[in-house]
């Protein structure tokens, strides 16, 4: 098992131990360009503790990255954080190489450990708030149910002031470098972002209400260590500033201007609204479907004051990448959106319809009336969506004033 992979010193006692996954590109239709990494943390003392697992391919360079510090067997004690297969599909097997004296979860990690495997495993539950002894290391737990699943927790070492937080703080971005202050900063807030947006956005009240409760929790964290991404050790207070930026999801002048197309009609009328929103003095963003990702048209989503929606009829119905596309946003619950839809059809328009309904099922505030064209946008027709535009950058500002 030693050998090939090494360890990560986090601080005195602590070590990364997860592995990288330089190949990711799809996380449960997330689009992953740069990757991810899935990290694993090895808590040294007089009963070394592991804290989470990595995804079932990667248990030998876990296990190897463990080894480099430590015989795996020496390992006491296993703290799983959260049961999704990225951070427990090896656990049953290193249970089995482990053998640790206990395995500790909150009262709904047991519940869905059992729930994926199965299994007659003795579960220690901890709760919100408990500390607990292991050796001479002391742990605590927040409970961080729904962030992003009922299971969710964060544990934190006293004696080191390290913060785990398993998804919470994370990004897929797959790497050498292990620390923020190793990494660009420009990318640490485009893929924290992105992260956020796909996996946390739908919890934004929760996500408020914990960075509320966080200065009485009395933790001196010196540093922030996620199941994905880098470790914030430089300056955790920065992703929990985005964080808070991210989760309120304040007006702002960006606008996005989505748009599918299937003999360029949507297309032209997209541009000409694009065109009247950059005259009201608001930027937009055009995004078509058939060159961006929807984990993409999320992360644009997060920061915009706007969603501008426009694609065309097809048999009967909205054309079928728009409804993809939409029903992955709706999941996500931007919030404090203003809004408009347009359309192109042949003989019957059923899309504008949809994207309306859509739109008031998000709570998406409708500010103009939507454009609908026939087969082709005439000249009359773009000056009408110039004229969306101009009506949908007005309600922007009107809102970021209020
Ligand atoms: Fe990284 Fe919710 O798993």
């Amino acid at each position: 098992m030693k050998g090939t992979f090494q360890a990560v010193r986090v601080s005195d006692r602590i070590y990364w131990v997860g592995a990288v996954d330089w190949e990711l590109r799809d996380f449960h239709g997330y689009r992953t360009p740069r990757g991810s990494t899935y990290n694993a943390y090895l808590v040294t003392g007089s009963e070394p503790v592991l804290i989470d697992t990595v995804k079932s391919a990667f248990l030998p360079e876990m296990l190897s990255r463990i080894a480099s510090v430590m015989d795996p067997k020496e390992i006491r004690h296993i703290i799983s954080n959260h049961s999704e297969m990225d951070h427990t599909g090896s656990l049953p097997q290193t249970l089995q190489i482990v053998q640790p004296d206990r395995l500790y979860a909150s009262a709904n990690g047991a519940k869905a450990l059992a729930a994926h495997f199965h299994w007659d495993q003795d579960v220690q539950v901890v709760k919100d708030g408990d500390r607990i002894e292991l050796g001479d290391a002391s742990f605590r737990f927040v409970d961080t149910r729904m962030l992003h699943w009922p299971d969710s927790m964060f544990t934190f070492v006293e004696s080191d002031g390290v913060l785990f937080s398993n998804d919470g703080f994370g990004m897929h971005l797959a790497s050498m470098e292990r620390f923020d202050d190793e990494v660009d900063e420009a990318i640490l807030e485009q893929e924290g972002a992105k992260y956020y947006a796909n996996i946390l956005m739908p919890f934004s009240p929760l996500v408020r209400k914990l960075l509320d409760r966080f200065p009485s929790l009395g933790l001196d964290v010196s540093v922030i260590a996620p199941d994905h991404g880098p470790i914030w050790r430089k300056n955790p207070g920065r992703i929990m500033e985005w964080y808070r930026r991210w989760s309120t999801q304040a007006p702002t002048d960006r606008a996005v201007v989505l748009f599918s197309t299937m003999w360029g009609s949507t297309r032209k009328m997209a541009l000409a609204i694009a065109d009247g929103l950059a005259a009201g003095g608001v930027s937009p963003r055009v995004m078509s479907l058939g060159t961006s990702h929807r984990s993409d048209l999320a992360t644009s989503v997060l920061d915009a004051g706007a969603l501008v929606v426009g694609a065309p009829t097809m048999n009967n119905n909205v054309f079928p990448v728009m409804a993809d596309a939409m029903t992955y946003l709706k999941g996500l619950k931007p919030q404090n959106l203003v809004g408009a839809v347009f359309g192109s059809y042949g003989w019957s328009g059923e899309s504008i319809t949809y994207l309306e309904q859509m739109l008031s099922d998000m709570k998406v505030d409708r500010v103009a009336d939507s454009v609908r064209v026939q087969y082709v946008p005439d000249g009359d027709a773009l000056e009408h969506c110039r004229q969306l535009g101009l009506t949908v950058a007005g309600a922007m500002k009107e809102k970021m004033t209020m």
